[in-house]
């Protein structure tokens, strides 16, 4: 039976649309797997998407959406991002997905039977207009609240906490019995140093203050918090939990988790003590990568300085794009991205040296054989110096890949492609008169070219296929094959094929680059306008799923209480563009409502209308702002949207049913 090999990445947050950091850990990813397989290793990649919380709550409200509609359409952008890079994962698991939902209701179950759940007094720093707790590290000027500034004070909530505390001991002779387990090593000196030698708390799991998530099954008012329900799609993108559990049983425990630095910490601390309160085999390897920065600077929508993947990749395909997230970054290191570097890149390491040299050994085929690959007849000394590299690199390569340092194994290939072109210039076959040198010559520059197609095979697989078609070569890759010279056949017909990279003119592509980004940027902005058909479509979608699927009774129905409600004051959102702040009387009550029609409504036009609000819907927090119901709209196909109202007037208060 083969090896088996399970690989993750985090799952993302379909909180926005994924930018080039996102893409880095799944392309890693996706490069290990395609290696791993080459290797003879069965393999199983998981990725997927993190859907649950206030955020996305939040973020969905703004837009007028549910937050399940509102996440739809993300994953389905990430799905397509995947799918146009290629990447060959095996699972995609979304938080949401119903088997997870299930599993991870069981999971805390069996924990909280187990007693390593109990519910207890969450204290800490609260902020009462934002409705939020902040963990210490987050407050600015001693206790103020990072999001609107003011005062914090200490306040308590009742939530449920998982005994991590007790877990200390056991993490760190976990790292010290498995010292490959958190990588790079100075990880794991932060982890402990920051978060252990101190002693551990217990990590509150669940939340009382919003209901996007999955609910506590014996106590409804509270969701799972984020991690317990993160972390566990690893298990759960394996069946485990179902009635199949024949891939968890196969490929678990993970053999690597790919991780950003910042999330480090819940992988190597909070994970292996879920895993050990649930009895469950730990993963062999955390992987904490650096991060992508551009021009040094952390890439964020608000500096509006984000990467986007798609434009580069439809400019200048995927090969180029992977290749260069790749070799450019040390990988458990931070790096800068810029278009300059990018492009550089593709004109030296990709035109001139990989490009050029399939070129030329192509060309000179044609020429000199009739495209006819001669055998080898009359060796030099200078052949076997390139010998020797050509099936040495696959042993440099093998070591690097063994710690995830792409970089430096792509290093490796380059410098075997450099030294081919330099053997080209050194044995000058334009110039050799002597036929069986000229042979020789030719084969071996043709049997380098297929030992680099090998090995590039994981991170650039069309330019690989492309380049073995040139050389004739029908059979598929054998990673092994290239540790072994003299495999390429005497007779085969090699056939040049188009340029495959070309040289490029920076300063032109620097502004087509910039262009397609900012074009995007403007695209996706549009898109989210309610005004566009494309999230017209969506909230459609959502609405026919809801017919479809689920027709609710006549008790369903009169569990939401609509009243009519007075607007006696409206404002703008301090901190976001689309909402306003109305204040509405109903009946002897005042409440406070967020609403995401600004791009209808202007705060003058709406003061003294009567509205109809949802008064019986939990209160959230939109970007700091209390909201306390939800008032009725109607949109068309068009996107034209208007308030309702009554036909009549009629006394705020009175009852809608
Ligand atoms: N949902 C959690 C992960 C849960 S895993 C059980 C999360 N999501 S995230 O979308 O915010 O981030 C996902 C991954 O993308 C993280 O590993 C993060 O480090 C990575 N990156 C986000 N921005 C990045 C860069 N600029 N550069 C490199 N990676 C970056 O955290």
């Amino acid at each position: 039976m083969k090896k088996t090999f399970y690989l993750t990445t985090p799952i993302y947050y379909p909180s926005d649309n994924l930018h080039i950091g996102h893409t880095y850990t799944t392309v890693a990813a996706d490069s290990i797997k395609r290696y791993k397989k080459l290797q003879g290793y069965d393999v199983f990649f998981t990725t997927g998407s993190d859907e649950h919380g206030q955020k996305i709550q939040e973020k969905a409200q703004e837009n007028n959406m549910t937050p399940k509609a509102y996440v739809d359409k993300i994953v389905a952008d990430i799905k397509d991002l995947w799918k146009m890079l290629e990447i060959d994962y095996d699972s995609f698991i979304r938080s949401t997905d119903e088997h997870h939902e299930k599993a991870i209701a069981d999971i805390f179950t069996k924990l909280y039977e187990k007693g390593e759940i109990y519910k207890d007094q969450y204290e800490g720093a609260y902020c009462t207009p934002c409705e939020s707790f902040w963990a210490e590290s987050q407050l600015v000027d001693g206790n103020k609240c990072p999001d609107c500034g003011r005062e914090t004070h200490l306040e308590k909530e009742e939530a449920y906490f998982f005994k991590l505390s007790k877990y200390r001991d056991k993490l760190l002779k976990l790292y010290e019995d498995n010292p490959g387990f958190i990588q790079p090593e100075s990880r794991k000196n932060e982890m402990i140093n920051n978060f252990l030698k101190d002693g551990l708390d217990d990590l509150s799991v669940s939340r009382s203050s919003f209901d996007w998530g999955i609910k506590v099954p014996f106590d409804d008012k509270h969701v799972v918090y984020v991690w317990i329900d993160a972390l566990s799609c690893y298990l759960t993108a394996l069946g485990y939990g179902t009635d199949n559990e024949e891939n968890f049983n196969k490929f678990w425990p993970a053999d690597v988790h790919l991780v950003g630095k910042e999330i480090v910490r819940f992988h190597t601390i909070i994970w292996p003590a879920i895993l050990m309160a649930l009895d469950l085999p730990l993963p062999k390897k955390v992987f904490g990568h650096g991060w992508i920065l551009f021009d040094d600077d952390k890439m964020s929508k608000s500096k509006g300085n984000i990467i986007y993947p798609e434009p580069i990749i439809d400019l200048y395909g995927i090969d180029a794009f992977k290749y260069f997230l790749l070799r450019e970054f040390s990988f458990g290191q931070d790096g800068s991205f810029s278009r300059e570097k990018f492009l550089q890149r593709l004109n030296s390491d990709l035109a001139n040296d990989l490009g050029n040299l399939v070129s030329r050994t192509v060309s000179m085929v044609e020429k000199y054989n009739d495209g006819i690959l001669p055998s080898p007849k009359k060796t030099e000394e200078i052949d076997d110096s390139l010998i020797q590299m050509a099936t040495g690199t696959v042993h440099k390569v093998d070591a690097f890949m063994e710690n995830l340092n792409f970089s430096n194994a792509l290093e490796e290939v380059w410098k075997l492609i450099r030294r081919t072109n330099k053997y080209v210039d050194e044995t000058m076959p334009w110039k050799e008169e002597n036929a069986d040198r000229l042979d020789t010559i030719l084969y071996n520059l043709s049997e380098s070219l297929r030992i680099v197609s090998i090995l590039i095979k994981p991170f650039m697989v069309m330019t690989s296929d492309e380049i073995r078609k040139q050389l004739g070569i029908d059979e598929e890759v054998v990673w092994d094959n290239a540790k072994e010279w003299g495999l390429l056949i005497e007779g085969t017909k090699v056939k040049k094929g188009g340029i495959i990279f070309p040289r490029l003119d920076i300063q032109a592509e620097l502004e087509r680059l910039n262009n397609a980004n900012n074009a995007l940027i403007e695209k996706r902005m549009a898109a989210k306008n309610a005004n566009k058909p494309e999230e017209k479509a969506v909230v459609a979608e959502a609405a026919e799923e809801t017919e479809e699927e689920e027709l609710i009774t006549i008790d369903d129905f009169a569990k939401v209480k609509f009243k009519v409600a007075k607007v006696v004051a409206c404002e703008d959102h301090p901190k976001a563009d689309k909402l306003l702040v109305l204040t509405l009387k109903v009946g002897d009550e005042e409440r406070q409502v967020v609403s995401g029609i600004k791009q209808w409504y202007a705060p003058e036009d709406l003061i003294g209308k009567k509205v109809i609000v949802v008064a019986n819907l939990k209160p959230v927090k939109l970007r700091g702002i209390e909201s306390r119901g939800m008032i009725l709209a109607a949109q068309d196909a068009d996107g034209k949207l208007t308030l309702l109202s009554t036909l009549e007037d009629i006394e705020d208060g009175a009852t809608v049913s």
